[in-house]
Protein backbone atom coordinates (compact mmCIF):
# COMPACT_ATOMS: atom_id res chain seq x y z
CA UNK A 1 0.00 0.00 0.00
CA UNK A 2 1.84 3.65 -0.97
CA UNK A 3 0.80 6.41 1.40
CA UNK A 4 0.91 9.71 0.83
CA UNK A 5 3.16 11.69 4.42
CA UNK A 6 3.64 14.78 4.73
CA UNK A 7 5.87 17.14 6.80
CA UNK A 8 3.20 17.16 9.08
CA UNK A 9 3.53 13.28 9.77
CA UNK A 10 6.27 13.30 9.93
CA UNK A 11 6.93 15.79 12.88
CA UNK A 12 4.51 13.86 14.98
CA UNK A 13 6.16 10.83 14.58
CA UNK A 14 9.31 12.25 15.50
CA UNK A 15 7.36 14.06 18.63
CA UNK A 16 6.23 10.81 19.76
CA UNK A 17 9.68 8.97 19.91
CA UNK A 18 11.07 12.21 21.56
CA UNK A 19 8.40 11.73 24.19
CA UNK A 20 7.76 8.37 24.93
CA UNK A 21 11.51 6.68 24.32
CA UNK A 22 13.71 9.86 24.29
CA UNK A 23 15.12 9.13 20.70
CA UNK A 24 15.56 12.87 19.15
CA UNK A 25 14.81 12.31 15.38
CA UNK A 26 13.66 15.98 15.13
CA UNK A 27 16.47 17.36 13.05
CA UNK A 28 17.60 14.06 10.96
CA UNK A 29 17.33 15.03 6.99
CA UNK A 30 13.49 14.69 6.19
CA UNK A 31 14.10 13.09 3.19
CA UNK A 32 15.90 9.82 4.28
CA UNK A 33 13.66 10.18 7.47
CA UNK A 34 10.89 9.94 5.34
CA UNK A 35 12.12 6.72 3.30
CA UNK A 36 12.59 4.76 5.91
CA UNK A 37 9.05 5.33 7.24
CA UNK A 38 7.70 4.83 4.31
CA UNK A 39 9.38 1.29 4.33
CA UNK A 40 8.29 0.96 7.91
CA UNK A 41 4.41 1.56 6.91
CA UNK A 42 5.12 -0.93 3.85
CA UNK A 43 6.67 -4.11 5.86
CA UNK A 44 4.59 -3.58 8.88
CA UNK A 45 1.41 -2.83 6.52
CA UNK A 46 0.30 -0.07 9.11
CA UNK A 47 -1.21 3.22 8.25
CA UNK A 48 0.22 6.64 9.90
CA UNK A 49 -1.82 6.51 12.56
CA UNK A 50 -1.38 3.01 13.45
CA UNK A 51 2.27 3.40 13.44
CA UNK A 52 2.21 6.51 15.80
CA UNK A 53 -0.37 4.63 18.26
CA UNK A 54 2.18 1.57 17.89
CA UNK A 55 5.01 4.23 18.96
CA UNK A 56 2.73 5.56 21.64
CA UNK A 57 2.86 2.48 23.82
CA UNK A 58 5.77 1.37 25.84
CA UNK A 59 6.76 -2.05 23.71
CA UNK A 60 9.66 -3.36 22.30
CA UNK A 61 8.55 -2.22 18.97
CA UNK A 62 10.43 1.24 19.75
CA UNK A 63 13.69 -1.22 19.01
CA UNK A 64 12.58 -2.76 15.92
CA UNK A 65 11.52 1.14 14.78
CA UNK A 66 15.32 2.17 15.34
CA UNK A 67 17.11 -0.63 13.37
CA UNK A 68 14.55 -0.54 10.76
CA UNK A 69 14.74 3.47 10.65
CA UNK A 70 19.07 3.64 11.28
CA UNK A 71 20.93 2.95 8.22
CA UNK A 72 23.41 -0.15 8.79
CA UNK A 73 25.25 -0.45 5.55
CA UNK A 74 28.50 -0.66 6.69
CA UNK A 75 32.07 -2.82 5.07
CA UNK A 76 35.41 -3.80 6.26
CA UNK A 77 38.24 -1.06 4.86
CA UNK A 78 35.59 0.71 3.24
CA UNK A 79 37.44 3.53 1.06
CA UNK A 80 40.58 2.19 1.00
CA UNK A 81 42.63 4.77 0.69
CA UNK A 82 41.41 6.38 4.05
CA UNK A 83 42.77 3.44 6.08
CA UNK A 84 45.92 3.42 3.68
CA UNK A 85 46.02 6.96 5.53
CA UNK A 86 44.94 5.76 8.24
CA UNK A 87 48.42 3.15 8.75
CA UNK A 88 51.03 5.75 7.17
CA UNK A 89 49.92 8.84 8.30
CA UNK A 90 47.46 9.54 11.03
CA UNK A 91 48.13 7.03 13.37
CA UNK A 92 52.16 7.11 13.52
CA UNK A 93 51.47 11.57 13.83
CA UNK A 94 49.92 10.45 17.13
CA UNK A 95 51.75 7.75 18.27
CA UNK A 96 54.57 10.34 17.86
CA UNK A 97 53.08 11.86 21.38
CA UNK A 98 51.11 8.79 23.18
CA UNK A 99 52.06 5.13 23.04
CA UNK A 100 49.07 4.61 24.32
CA UNK A 101 45.79 5.91 22.98
CA UNK A 102 41.83 6.01 22.53
CA UNK A 103 39.59 5.62 19.70
CA UNK A 104 35.81 6.27 19.07
CA UNK A 105 34.08 4.91 16.36
CA UNK A 106 30.75 6.66 17.06
CA UNK A 107 28.20 4.87 14.76
CA UNK A 108 29.47 2.16 14.25
CA UNK A 109 26.56 -0.54 12.98
CA UNK A 110 27.67 -3.66 13.43
CA UNK A 111 31.21 -3.41 14.20
CA UNK A 112 33.12 -3.96 10.92
CA UNK A 113 34.78 -0.92 11.15
CA UNK A 114 36.41 -1.79 14.23
CA UNK A 115 37.83 -5.06 13.32
CA UNK A 116 39.28 -3.12 9.96
CA UNK A 117 40.72 -0.74 12.73
CA UNK A 118 41.90 -3.58 14.97
CA UNK A 119 43.47 -5.71 11.88
CA UNK A 120 45.30 -2.34 10.94
CA UNK A 121 46.59 -1.95 14.68
CA UNK A 122 47.33 -5.62 14.93
CA UNK A 123 49.18 -5.48 11.25
CA UNK A 124 51.53 -2.51 12.98
CA UNK A 125 52.10 -4.11 15.81
CA UNK A 126 50.33 -1.69 18.47
CA UNK A 127 46.80 -3.10 18.89
CA UNK A 128 47.51 -3.66 22.77
CA UNK A 129 48.34 0.27 23.16
CA UNK A 130 45.29 1.03 21.95
CA UNK A 131 41.74 1.58 23.53
CA UNK A 132 38.69 1.59 21.18
CA UNK A 133 34.58 2.27 22.14
CA UNK A 134 32.73 1.75 19.56
CA UNK A 135 28.80 3.11 19.92
CA UNK A 136 25.54 3.14 17.96
CA UNK A 137 21.90 4.30 18.73
CA UNK A 138 20.63 0.88 17.35
CA UNK A 139 20.76 -2.04 20.35
CA UNK A 140 20.51 -4.77 17.78
CA UNK A 141 22.89 -3.52 15.22
CA UNK A 142 25.36 -3.13 18.34
CA UNK A 143 24.53 -6.34 19.61
CA UNK A 144 25.83 -7.75 15.57
CA UNK A 145 28.66 -6.39 16.54
CA UNK A 146 29.23 -7.76 19.83
CA UNK A 147 29.32 -10.96 18.10
CA UNK A 148 31.21 -10.33 15.33
CA UNK A 149 29.81 -13.04 12.65
CA UNK A 150 29.57 -12.30 9.21
CA UNK A 151 27.74 -13.40 5.87
CA UNK A 152 30.14 -15.38 4.12
CA UNK A 153 29.13 -13.37 0.76
CA UNK A 154 29.88 -9.69 2.88
CA UNK A 155 33.66 -10.89 3.39
CA UNK A 156 33.71 -11.41 -0.53
CA UNK A 157 33.46 -7.57 -0.49
CA UNK A 158 35.46 -7.17 2.44
CA UNK A 159 38.49 -9.10 1.08
CA UNK A 160 38.62 -7.05 -1.92
CA UNK A 161 39.08 -3.98 -0.19
CA UNK A 162 41.34 -5.57 2.25
CA UNK A 163 43.41 -5.98 -0.35
CA UNK A 164 43.38 -2.49 -1.98
CA UNK A 165 44.16 -1.40 1.33
CA UNK A 166 47.64 -3.48 0.71
CA UNK A 167 47.26 -5.37 4.07
CA UNK A 168 49.96 -7.89 5.12
CA UNK A 169 48.13 -11.38 4.41
CA UNK A 170 44.86 -11.97 3.89
CA UNK A 171 41.62 -11.30 5.43
CA UNK A 172 41.04 -15.05 6.11
CA UNK A 173 43.87 -14.86 8.56
CA UNK A 174 41.35 -13.11 10.75
CA UNK A 175 38.30 -15.18 10.77
CA UNK A 176 36.78 -18.81 10.71
CA UNK A 177 34.08 -20.07 8.73
CA UNK A 178 31.83 -21.77 10.64
CA UNK A 179 28.07 -22.72 10.35
CA UNK A 180 27.92 -20.71 6.72
CA UNK A 181 29.37 -17.48 8.90
CA UNK A 182 32.56 -15.85 9.52
CA UNK A 183 33.03 -15.82 12.76
CA UNK A 184 35.88 -13.43 13.84
CA UNK A 185 38.98 -14.12 16.00
CA UNK A 186 37.85 -13.01 19.55
CA UNK A 187 41.60 -11.46 20.02
CA UNK A 188 40.24 -8.81 17.70
CA UNK A 189 37.67 -7.53 20.07
CA UNK A 190 39.71 -7.65 23.00
CA UNK A 191 40.13 -3.83 23.56
CA UNK A 192 37.03 -2.81 22.51
CA UNK A 193 34.15 -1.83 24.59
CA UNK A 194 31.14 -1.54 22.97
CA UNK A 195 28.43 0.54 24.47
CA UNK A 196 24.88 2.45 23.30
CA UNK A 197 25.35 5.65 22.88
CA UNK A 198 22.83 8.65 20.87
CA UNK A 199 25.32 11.22 19.24
CA UNK A 200 22.34 13.57 19.48
CA UNK A 201 20.92 13.28 22.91
CA UNK A 202 24.14 11.50 24.83
CA UNK A 203 26.71 12.75 26.94
CA UNK A 204 30.81 13.15 26.13
CA UNK A 205 32.40 10.26 26.34
CA UNK A 206 35.94 11.15 27.65
CA UNK A 207 38.84 12.11 24.94
CA UNK A 208 39.40 10.75 22.39
CA UNK A 209 43.19 10.85 19.86
CA UNK A 210 40.86 9.58 17.20
CA UNK A 211 36.98 10.05 16.39
CA UNK A 212 35.94 8.33 13.21
CA UNK A 213 31.89 8.96 12.30
CA UNK A 214 32.00 8.06 8.85
CA UNK A 215 28.71 7.92 6.99
CA UNK A 216 26.29 9.21 10.06
CA UNK A 217 26.08 12.82 9.93
CA UNK A 218 24.98 12.26 6.14
CA UNK A 219 21.56 11.43 8.05
CA UNK A 220 21.41 14.79 10.36
CA UNK A 221 20.20 17.96 8.59
CA UNK A 222 23.16 21.02 8.97
CA UNK A 223 21.74 21.91 12.16
CA UNK A 224 21.90 19.26 13.72
CA UNK A 225 25.37 18.10 12.12
CA UNK A 226 26.67 21.47 13.41
CA UNK A 227 25.92 20.50 17.82
CA UNK A 228 27.78 16.80 16.61
CA UNK A 229 31.10 18.41 15.68
CA UNK A 230 30.89 20.47 19.01
CA UNK A 231 30.66 17.85 20.70
CA UNK A 232 33.19 15.88 19.16
CA UNK A 233 35.45 19.05 19.32
CA UNK A 234 34.98 18.53 23.06
CA UNK A 235 35.85 15.19 22.96
CA UNK A 236 39.10 15.79 21.09
CA UNK A 237 42.60 16.13 22.95
CA UNK A 238 44.16 19.25 21.23
CA UNK A 239 45.89 17.78 17.60
CA UNK A 240 43.49 15.06 17.33
CA UNK A 241 41.82 13.72 14.40
CA UNK A 242 38.31 13.00 13.33
CA UNK A 243 37.46 11.27 10.86
CA UNK A 244 34.36 11.77 8.59
CA UNK A 245 32.55 9.66 5.47
CA UNK A 246 33.95 10.76 2.01
CA UNK A 247 30.83 12.41 0.84
CA UNK A 248 30.07 14.48 4.23
CA UNK A 249 31.52 17.93 4.96
CA UNK A 250 31.71 20.27 7.85
CA UNK A 251 32.26 23.53 6.37
CA UNK A 252 29.17 25.21 7.53
CA UNK A 253 29.52 23.92 10.81
CA UNK A 254 30.67 26.66 13.41
CA UNK A 255 33.59 25.15 14.35
CA UNK A 256 34.98 24.34 11.13
CA UNK A 257 37.90 26.56 11.62
CA UNK A 258 38.89 24.88 14.65
CA UNK A 259 40.15 22.09 12.41
CA UNK A 260 42.49 22.04 9.53
CA UNK A 261 42.09 19.53 6.99
CA UNK A 262 44.68 16.95 6.66
CA UNK A 263 43.52 14.87 3.54
CA UNK A 264 40.39 16.41 1.82
CA UNK A 265 39.53 13.49 -0.28
CA UNK A 266 39.40 11.03 2.61
CA UNK A 267 37.62 14.15 5.17
CA UNK A 268 40.60 13.75 7.81
CA UNK A 269 40.76 16.69 9.68
CA UNK A 270 43.13 17.36 12.98
CA UNK A 271 42.06 19.58 15.94
CA UNK A 272 44.09 22.71 16.26
CA UNK A 273 42.05 25.16 18.44
CA UNK A 274 40.12 24.38 21.79
C1 LIG B 1 25.63 3.89 7.57
S1 LIG B 1 26.06 3.39 9.20
C2 LIG B 1 27.76 3.85 9.25
C3 LIG B 1 28.63 2.72 9.73
C4 LIG B 1 30.12 2.96 9.64
N1 LIG B 1 30.52 4.14 10.38
C5 LIG B 1 30.59 3.05 8.22
O1 LIG B 1 30.83 4.15 7.71
O2 LIG B 1 30.73 2.02 7.56
C6 LIG B 1 25.28 4.68 10.20
C7 LIG B 1 25.13 4.27 11.67
O3 LIG B 1 24.83 5.44 12.44
C8 LIG B 1 23.98 5.06 13.49
N2 LIG B 1 23.29 6.24 14.04
C9 LIG B 1 22.27 6.95 13.49
N3 LIG B 1 21.90 7.94 14.32
C10 LIG B 1 22.69 7.85 15.42
C11 LIG B 1 22.77 8.58 16.63
N4 LIG B 1 21.96 9.60 16.89
N5 LIG B 1 23.69 8.21 17.54
C12 LIG B 1 24.54 7.16 17.30
N6 LIG B 1 24.50 6.42 16.17
C13 LIG B 1 23.58 6.76 15.24
C14 LIG B 1 23.05 4.05 12.84
O4 LIG B 1 22.40 3.22 13.78
C15 LIG B 1 23.99 3.29 11.90
O5 LIG B 1 24.46 2.10 12.49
Amino acid sequence: MIQHIDIKDLKRITEVIHSKHGYDFRNYAMSSFKRRVLRILDVGNLTIEGLISKLSQPSAFIDEFLDEMTVNVTEMFRDPGFWRLLREEIIPSIQLNNKQFKIWHAGCSSGEEVISMNILLKEMGIMNNVKIFATDLDPSILERGRTACYSLKNMETNEKNYIRFQGKGSLKDYYKEQGGVAVINRDLLSNVTFQKHDLVLGAGLGKFDLILCRNVMIYFNQALQNEVVKKFHADLNKYAYLAIGAKESMIWCDYANRFIVVNQEEKVFKKIKD
